[in-house]
């Protein structure tokens, strides 16, 4: 029997290569004074660009522009919000990365709520956002976070004392979705290496989570197979659109898997590490993928042996192999050496190259939660992980 299940999504999505000229007739429903949320300054030298310029100048759209050059932190946030406060603005669009997507998104309700944003956020904040907002239009540049589909936005602050924290509310899943995979085509080799390994931990987490329903499982595996038909295409040959618009797909897919299942260990790692060190999300991700599974399954082979989890990770094996009327073990394993195999691959960096030592591990232990893991693994187990992704022969490492 299919268990009872709530689904969370963009209520609009519009998806496929060249689609974002159908902005011009989207924007008119939202808005006239839109803020344009940037990223890099060099989307203003491409075709994109152009286009979105002469559909406001065709609709008489007045627009603002921001950069966002980085992970958003609050203070960015809080900035931009007192710099375009009074200004009219009745739309926010964000076209960019996961960041810029966080950003535009934080934006559009920081403007309504008026208040310093680090004290809505989960964890460190005092208050409950409202959910009211200035209506957003998510367009994707990379292939990654899922933001576009989402209802968090997420800000840190790295340092000693740092933190890596959602704003959160059901009501900041964008008012539309716009996903044109022909913009991710000049993501650089390193982005989309990293941007693929979010997107594919966001799936994996996604589908193995002990909160995930049919109709969210359902998505994940179907995101989990574009990512397998295309993810190692994409990071040997970006130019490839068939296989940009896979991963744009797997991204959007695990936006709205995640908002709606959570996520895992993996992902507790991360939220931890990237407020400690300033290291991409996706490469925490991308370098602790295999061995959490690893762990992850290990754990639930010894203690669960009927966790619904090991179905589950036999089925992620049979995505990833060829071979037929194999035992449910064997495509368990194979699952795990599949992530093996894709880290070798893609050259994913353990974390002492980034100033991760085995000094850190003690404090980012102590903070990492397991989220909706399968298995709820000990700090010996997180510990074990971290040790298999910093190298002990570091000089730091005394
Ligand atoms: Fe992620």
């Amino acid at each position: 029997m299919i268990s009872a299940f709530s689904l969370n999504t963009p209520p609009h999505i519009i998806f496929g290569p060249g689609k974002l000229t159908e902005l011009e007739h989207i924007i008119g429903r939202f808005g006239s004074h839109p803020l344009l949320v940037l990223g890099s300054h060099s989307f203003l030298q491409t075709e994109h660009y152009q286009l979105v310029q002469r559909i406001f100048s065709k609709l008489g759209c007045k627009n603002e522009t921001v950069h966002i050059g980085s992970e958003p932190s609050p203070a960015m946030i809080d900035a931009i919000v007192a710099k375009l406060t009074g200004r009219g603005i009745d739309l926010v669009i964000a076209i960019g990365g996961g960041s810029t997507l966080d950003s535009g998104k934080a934006i559009s309700a920081m403007l309504v709520e008026k208040k310093e944003v680090v004290r809505f956020l989960e964890g460190v904040g005092d208050r409950t956002p409202s959910g009211r907002k200035i209506p957003f239009i998510a367009i994707p540049t990379t292939s990654g976070t899922g933001s576009e589909a989402t209802s968090n936005a997420v800000l840190s602050s790295v340092g000693r004392e740092g933190f890596k924290c959602s704003l959160r509310h059901d009501n900041y899943i964008p008012n539309l979705a716009l996903v044109d995979p022909r913009l991710t085509l000049s993501c650089p080799p390193k982005l989309t290496v990293a941007c693929s390994m979010d997107c594919f931990t966001q799936l994996v987490e996604g589908y193995l989570s002990t909160n995930s329903s049919s109709l969210s499982e359902a998505l994940a595996l179907e995101g989990i197979r574009a990512v397998r038909r295309s993810l190692r295409v994409v990071c040997s040959d970006g130019t490839d659109l068939p296989a940009r618009t896979d991963l744009s797909y797997g991204a959007l897919l695990s936006g709205i898997v995640l908002s709606n299942s959570g996520l895992g260990t993996v992902h507790g790692f991360a939220s931890v590490i990237g407020g400690f060190f300033a290291i991409p999300h996706g490469i925490i991700c991308g370098t602790l993928m295999a061995p959490a599974n690893a762990l992850t399954l290990k754990n639930l082979q010894m203690k669960s042996a009927d966790h619904p989890a090991l179905a589950k990770y036999a089925n992620l094996g049979r995505i990833f192999s060829d071979q037929p009327r194999k035992t449910d073990a064997w495509y368990q394993d194979h699952f795990i050496y599949e992530l093996q195999s894709l880290a070798i691959e893609l050259n994913m960096p353990n974390l002492s190259e980034f100033g991760v030592t085995t000094g850190d591990i003690e404090k980012i232990v102590a903070k990492t939660g397991n989220k909706y893991n399968p298995a709820q693994l000990s700090k010996v187990e997180l510990t074990d992980i971290l040790l298999s992704r910093i190298s002990t022969h570091c000089p730091d490492n005394k």
